[in-house]
């Protein structure tokens, strides 16, 4: 790597400016937070254009046909109804769990009519390798290019003379410039090179997919940097162990976030699911205690999962509190709750939550379905089967209502359960249902009086 001329480094908590590394910034006294960087003066002025004249919301026109639809449907819509022009979407996950398979396939897919030109940058793999996979996956398009280097540098050189219609950097880790001595992978390179494949997708109308490995923490490898300057977040979810795989939207800048796609990795790449409902309650199991369907919203989409609940005397000084998919901290709440406003103590009791087939249920709608789920469990008592349960808990014990109550019970209805117990001001606001018995509760208290009323 050359040497580079003007480098400086700049504190990411206070932006304060210094020539050498030091291990704390002597402005913010934060440690380990000084990050290389080109320095303006040094920088290519080439890349700071002037902004244009302000235009009035009116003046300015949208071409109704400006995304450009990846053929894979559920990608489509996290991305908010397909890819904008110009725009980088990153997209985080395991190793393993499928990114490089996906932005293959949806290489393939908008290669597929020959119209569109796709290069595909890859760090990691030889072209031998990328051509097994895309063979796996059934791709045959004389459109997409595979390059493999990662001196951005020299990169830029190919994709300037090559002018591809959709641009892939698989991973976004590998790439560095000669212009910074640091190895690849560390913030500074991650920063500088994912800024210049920023610039050059606006520059150029590029749509491009980064591809960045979530480190050990849980983040993107110079994590909050590359969510800043991206326009769109993904997140591959799911256990490697599963065969089910969330593509889910952490920040759009062209649509709305939260919005998930469901997919299966099948031996002929990621398989859309067009029913996660179906799926995700498939193997549920009939009379078992402590289990509870929810209707939650993933973005504008209503999913029912199961939420299942163990409780059980723990041998144990300080008794077990465990959750998969559910927040921690929210399930703790949540026991205090039932122990304050119920009578219901479980300080001897180990709790375990999970969430079936890999999901995770961040919305408080969530709430009285891990209540109930606990309860049954703890009295080990079945719950109807062909009930779903969603409210918001409160601290008082009182069950607060939740957003789109419609949407969600019709979804139940879709999948054939005829109970639904749920917030009473929600119910008055949805009035009757038919075929679907409302069962409205607003306060935790009265929760036993119809919880297994309908079994
Ligand atoms: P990959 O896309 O290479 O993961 P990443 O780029 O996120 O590291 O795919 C990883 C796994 O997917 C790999 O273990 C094999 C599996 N796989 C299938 O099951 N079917 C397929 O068709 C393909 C291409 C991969
Ligand atoms: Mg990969």
């Amino acid at each position: 790597m050359k040497k580079a001329s003007k480098l400086t480094f700049v504190c990411q908590s206070c932006g304060y400016h210094t020539p050498k590394w030091l291990g704390r910034c002597p402005d913010c006294g934060q440690w380990n937070s000084l990050v290389e960087e080109i320095s303006q003066s040094s920088a290519n002025p080439k890349a700071l254009s002037l902004p244009g004249e302000p235009q009035t919301l009116g003046a300015i026109s949208l071409d109704p046909q400006f995304r450009l639809k990846t053929g894979i449907a559920e990608f489509d819509r996290t991305l908010g109804g397909g890819l904008v022009p110009g725009s980088m979407v990153l997209i985080g996950g395991d190793p393993g769990i499928g990114k490089s398979t996906l932005v293959l396939q949806v290489a393939g897919g908008l290669t597929a009519s020959g119209k569109l030109k796709c290069l595909y940058v890859s760090g990691e793999e030889s072209p031998q390798q990328i051509k097994l996979r895309a063979q796996r996956l059934a791709i045959q398009s004389e459109n997409l290019y595979v390059l493999t280097g990662t001196c951005i540098e020299h990169l830029f050189e190919r994709m300037d003379a090559l002018q591809p219609h959709l641009l892939i950097v698989d991973s976004i880790q590998t790439v560095y410039s000669e212009n910074l001595p640091s190895a690849p992978g560390s913030v500074g390179q991650v920063r500088e090179t994912a800024s210049r494949f920023m610039n050059w997708a606006k520059k150029t109308g590029t749509p491009t997919f980064l591809i960045g490995h979530v480190t050990k923490d849980g983040a993107i490898a110079g994590p909050k940097v590359l969510e800043h300057l991206v326009d769109t977040v993904l997140y591959i979810e799911g256990d490697s162990t599963h065969v089910f795989r969330i593509l889910r939207s952490v920040k759009n800048r062209y649509g709305s976030t939260n919005e998930i796609g469901v997919f299966e990795m099948k031996d002929a790449g990621l398989e859309e699911v067009g029913n996660p409902s179906r799926i995700f309650l498939e193997e549920r199991p009939q009379e078992a205690s402590g289990s509870v369907v929810i209707p939650c919203l993933e973005g504008s989409r209503p999913v029912l999962v199961e939420i299942q609940a163990l409780v059980s005397h723990s041998p144990l000084g300080m008794p077990r509190r465990t959750s998969v998919g559910v927040d921690h901290n929210r399930l703790s709440l949540l026991v205090a709750v039932l122990a304050k406003r119920m009578g219901l103590e479980m300080g001897d009791q180990d709790i375990f939550v999970n969430v079936a087939g890999g999901l995770k249920v961040d919305e408080p709608a969530a709430d009285l379905a891990v209540v109930s789920a606990m309860i049954s469990s703890f009295l080990d008592k079945p719950l109807d089967k062909r009930m779903v349960v969603f409210g918001e808990v409160g601290l008082a014990g009182e069950i607060r209502g939740v957003s789109q109550p419609e949407i969600r019970i019709k979804e139940a209805k879709k999948l054939g359960f005829s109970t639904c117990l749920m917030p009473k001001s929600n119910k008055e606001v949805c009035g009757a249902i038919k075929g679907m018995q409302l069962l409205g509760v607003d306060a935790i208290a009265s929760l036993m009086d119809v919880l297994f009323e309908s079994t």
